[in-house]
């Protein structure tokens, strides 16, 4: 078979802008997948509260996850910039399910309180994959 590539440098650089976009896109897809099962076991431990929280692998590990899944996303959105209501919302969103996932890891006071946030930050993170696949605020009802 006879290929023909085209080596010119702007060619070159777009190619090169989407190879990157898209390594960043199934890296920010395989950090949302490790993020939302880091954080479902911890809930699960701390509503029933299991010393295994405490290990240092277990407390570090998700704040690496999920420094590198937000940096993802953070440059496809610099790259195809901040102006899109979809994207402000998942920034939003992304605020919400931190902030329920800290009352549902620490926060919490009983262990009512802690599944009724895990509830709560996981259906957050399930509003945001609808507005990631249906690039719509309106989430899967788009
Ligand atoms: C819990 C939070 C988040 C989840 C679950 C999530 C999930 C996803 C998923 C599943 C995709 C792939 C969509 C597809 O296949 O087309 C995606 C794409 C993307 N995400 Fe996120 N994301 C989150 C937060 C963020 C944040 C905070 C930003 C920006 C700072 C962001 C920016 C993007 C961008 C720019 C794309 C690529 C859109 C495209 O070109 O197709 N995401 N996200």
């Amino acid at each position: 078979m006879f290929f023909w590539l085209n080596t010119s440098l702007p060619y070159l650089e777009e190619l090169y802008k989407i190879m990157s976009y898209l390594a960043y896109k199934h890296l920010h897809t395989s950090f949302a997948t490790l993020s939302i099962i880091f954080f479902i076991i911890r809930a699960y431990w701390s509503v029933l509260e299991r010393g295994c929280l405490q290990n240092t692998f277990v407390r570090v590990a998700p704040h690496i996850i999920d420094t590198l899944f937000l940096l993802s996303g953070l440059a496809m959105a610099f790259t195809i910039g901040f102006n899109h209501p979809w994207l402000i919302a998942k920034i939003i969103g992304l605020i919400a399910y931190i902030y329920a996932g800290i009352y549902a890891i620490r926060r919490g006071r009983t262990p009512q309180i802690r599944l009724l946030s895990a509830v709560i930050a996981v259906l957050i993170y399930v509003y945001i994959v609808g507005i990631a696949l249906n690039k719509s605020v309106l989430s899967f009802f788009a």
